[in-house]
Parts: structure tokens; C-alpha cells; sequence
């Protein structure tokens, strides 16, 4: 049987390389997302351990050891135990320090070891190892010290190291290593670049397709879809069309007249506190039939104390009823006084690159859409709002993006939060068949 009848074209050249160039010492499997990396990986790290217990062998070892990481034992277990398990028909025999055996026929046993690498406490389990290779899963999440201290531990005859990841910024440690190895014609590095295309056949054309028309244009979709190593240039929310994205009040009242507004729109707020820079309350109403984001109120302010935030907040009540105010916990005495005037205010959920992918998402789908006559600094804000060349995240500049982050909070800890009660939801659900089940052999 061919290659190809397994793999794809880019996962067959990979297998090639794998067998055919001698010299390399550590491969840097790196891309798109869902392009096909790890499910070559897996295959290369069976060939790999293979290939460990053949030196063992021939080195008259009962045993070998060969490392396996991933940033956390949740992603090592998701991305390849459960792959390896399903692709293979493997099950793993853990014993009390969490490694397992690989045995192949004639060959002495694999002693494979867990190595977590996103915090150097991930390093205990294998400091002082003689390894005969390594396989590290979305290495760009590792600790630079952890990831030395795996190539260190790789000494081992013909040890190799397999590594799959997506792209970061290009200052990146790992991006460094693949330029250095190209600069210098260093053949023990070899690295594969993947695009999400490479792995076309695999996927769901109905699900490529979403991904396509949901990824943000510019530095998500260079990153996600075409795994490059970039940090973007240029505006954050570059999909962001005024012709489309701003509509007017009486629009808004059209597509939602006043008698059904209330019943067919959630509202939520965001806030960030700021008194030498801008302070600022959003309000974003939700019409969730439609997955649809509208900002109807945008309140900016230099030097307000914070007795004139709750009275601004108190007012917004007055008119949406009991919303909630998703706020920014820089300053917790802002949090506490709102809570204390009996405002309904949260800590914002504030993770900055999963907030604008989920915002600007919404805005390449025109469905994120700004009511005109509320504006006061959002557009200045939004046509200033660069991403940052050296962190790969928005620019933090004081005073461009105080409105930027506070329509963050309100759409993505919203979004959050609903992800979290699904996934409740569905884990009572879980739970609640379990029950039935248990209930119906009349265990309960
Ligand atoms: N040769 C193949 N045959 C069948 N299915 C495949 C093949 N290659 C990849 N797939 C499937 O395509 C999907 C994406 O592959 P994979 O998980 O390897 O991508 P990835 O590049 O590691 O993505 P990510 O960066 O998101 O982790 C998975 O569901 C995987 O099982
Ligand atoms: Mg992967």
C-alpha cells in the first residue's frame, strides 16, 4: 500500500524525509491548524520508539527511555493517547509515576515518559534521563528551558525529536532555530510548513468553509489558516466595514422595533475603569436567535470619580433593567464600589488574543454591528488599534484602546460565559443519562 493511500501529500513527503535524510536530529513539524501535523506526528513517533528499541537491542539494554510532551497530561492524553488509541487500537498500561510501555515483537520495551512542558515544573520527570528520543506536541507552548532540557536529555544513540506546532510571533524560540538551521545549512534541524489546504481531503468542506469566513483577516487568519510565523501589522480589526458594521438608530430600530426589543434582546455591559485615561461603559444588546452583537451605548470619560461611574451605570439600569456590568479588575476598589451601590458587576474575562479573534470574528461576519449615533471614541479607537510587531498582540498604547477593551469585555465574557454553561450543561446531561441508565438496571 502506498503512502498516499494514508496520508496526505505533504504527510507522505514528511514520512519520506523521515526515512530517507539520515542527518537530522530534531524536526519541526509546523502550521495551520487542522492541517494534518499531529496525526503524521503520531506515525513518526511510532517510528521513532520503533527505532529506540532497535538500539536497544542492538546495545543489549533491557530497556530504553524515550520522552513524551505536550504542554499539559490533559494534551498530551486528547491530542495523542486518545488518537493513538483510536489509530492503532492501542490501550496504555500506567504505572504509579504515569509512564507506559511500548513493546514490539523481539525488541526490548520503550519506557515512555511524560514530560509537561509549559512550566518548568514539568521538568521533574525527567531531569538526570537518558533518552533515545523525543516527541513534543504544540512545542511553541513550551518553556524555553523545558524544551532545552528535553534536547539535552536526548542523548541517547540516533535519538531524534519530533516536534509539531502552530506559528507564533517570529521572534519566536523555535522560529529562531528553523531560521538559524536554514542560515547556516545545518541539516540536523529539518522543519515542514503545513497550510490548512495541505489537509483539504480530511476535512469537512461545510466546516473549512466556516473556518474560512470566520477566521480574521490579517495576522489570525496569515497564522491559522496559511501557519505562518507572524505578529501581525497594521489594524487589529482590519475586516471592520463602516458601511457595514455601523448601522443608524432608526436601522436598529427597524430590524428591532421598540415593543419587541426588550423581549427578543439580551443586554449586557462592559466596563473599564480610568480616570487619567479614559473610563468607559459599553452597552452591547444580544439577539441570540441570530448570534447577533449590537453596541448601542458607549459612555467615554476622562477624570470622573468613581461616584459618577455608578450614577452613569445606575442610569443604564434604569433603562435595560438588572444588566450586567463585566468590568475591568485592574482597580478593585471600582469592582467593589459598583457591587456595594448594588450594581451587578463581574470581573471581566480578559484574555487578549482569544478576545479579539472571538470580537473580530464576529465583525468579518457582520455580526458585530455599531449603532452610529453611540458612538463618541469607539471609530478613533478602532482605526488606531495596531497589533503590537514585537508581542503579536494588540498595541498597549494609553488612551487608544480603553473603548477597544471595554466592548471586549462585554462580548467575550458573555461568549465565555455561555461556553461554560454549555459545557455544564452537557456534562449534567451526561451525568443525567448516566443516571437513567443506572436507574433503569436499578442500581439507584
Ligand atoms: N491522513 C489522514 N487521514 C485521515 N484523517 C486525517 C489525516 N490527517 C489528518 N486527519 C484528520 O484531520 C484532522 C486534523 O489533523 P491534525 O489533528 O493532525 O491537525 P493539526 O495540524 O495537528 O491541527 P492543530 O494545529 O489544530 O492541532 C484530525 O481530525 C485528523 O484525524
Ligand atoms: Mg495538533
Amino acid at each position: 500500500m502506498g503512502l498516499r493511500n494514508v496520508f496526505t501529500e505533504k504527510q507522505a513527503e514528511v514520512i519520506r524525509q523521515f526515512n530517507t535524510n539520515k542527518d537530522w536530529k530534531l524536526m519541526i513539524n509546523t502550521g495551520a491548524v487542522r492541517a494534518g501535523k499531529t496525526f503524521v506526528d503520531n506515525f513518526l513517533f511510532f517510528m521513532a520508539v520503533h527505532h529506540a528499541a532497535e538500539i536497544a537491542k542492538e546495545q543489549h539494554k533491557p530497556f530504553v527511555q524515550f520522552i513524551l510532551a505536550g504542554a499539559s497530561s490533559k494534551t498530551i492524553q486528547s491530542n495523542i493517547l486518545d488518537e493513538l488509541q483510536t489509530t492503532f487500537n492501542l490501550t496504555f498500561q500506567f504505572d504509579k509515576h504515569g509512564s507506559f510501555q511500548i513493546k514490539f515483537p523481539a525488541l526490548p520495551p520503550v519506557k515512555i515518559v511524560m514530560a509537561y512542558t509549559k512550566s518548568i515544573a514539568g521538568l521533574s520527570s525527567i531531569r538526570g534521563m537518558t533518552s533515545y528520543g523525543a516527541y513534543i506536541n504544540e512545542a511553541s507552548l513550551a518553556n524555553e528551558l523545558v524544551f532545552d532540557e528535553i534536547q539535552k536529555r536526548c542523548s541517547g544513540k540516533d535519538a531524534r525529536i519530533i516536534c509539531d506546532t502552530n506559528p507564533d510571533v517570529p521572534t519566536h524560540f523555535l522560529k529562531r532555530i528553523i531560521d538559524r538551521a536554514e542560515e547556516t545549512n545545518d541539516k540536523t534541524v529539518v522543519s515542514n510548513h503545513f497550510t490548512i489546504f495541505d489537509n483539504e481531503e480530511n476535512l469537512d468542506p461545510v466546516y473549512l468553509q466556516h473556518l474560512l469566513n470566520t477566521t480574521p483577516t490579517g495576522m489570525l487568519y496569515d497564522r491559522d489558516i496559511l501557519g505562518q510565523w507572524t505578529s501581525g501589522e497594521g489594524i487589529v480589526y482590519s475586516d471592520f466595514d463602516i458601511n457595514k458594521n455601523v448601522i443608524t438608530r432608526a436601522k436598529f430600530d427597524e430590524l428591532y422595533p421598540k415593543p419587541v426589543q426588550d423581549h427578543v434582546l439580551k443586554y449586557v455591559a462592559g466596563v473599564d475603569f480610568g480616570f487619567e485615561h479614559k473610563g468607559c461603559i459599553v452597552v452591547i444588546a444580544i439577539d441570540k436567535r441570530k448570534d447577533k452583537y449590537y453596541m448601542i451605548e458607549e459612555i467615554t470619560h476622562k477624570h470622573w470619580q468613581k461616584e459618577r461611574w455608578i450614577f452613569e451605570a445606575q442610569k443604564l439600569v434604569n433603562k435595560y433593567g438588572d444588566i450586567p456590568f463585566y468590568c475591568d479588575y485592574a482597580r478593585p476598589e471600582y469592582l467593589a464600589a459598583f457591587q456595594d451601590a448594588g450594581l451587578k458587576a463581574f470581573k471581566a474575562f480578559k484574555s487578549r488574543l482569544y478576545g479579539v479573534e472571538k470580537v473580530g470574528s464576529l465583525i468579518k461576519q457582520v455580526k458585530f454591528q455599531v449603532i452610529k449615533e453611540a458612538i463618541d471614541y469607539f471609530e478613533k479607537e478602532l482605526f488606531a488599534y495596531n497589533w503590537d510587531e514585537k508581542t503579536g498582540e494588540p498595541e498597549k498604547k494609553d488612551g487608544n484602546d480603553d473603548v477597544m477593551d471595554t466592548v471586549r469585555y462585554a462580548i467575550v465574557t458573555y461568549i465565555h460565559l455561555q461556553e461554560k454553561r454549555n459545557a455544564i450543561n452537557r456534562y449534567e446531561q451526561s451525568y443525567a443519562d448516566k443516571a437513567q441508565i443506572m436507574d433503569n438496571l436499578g442500581l439507584i
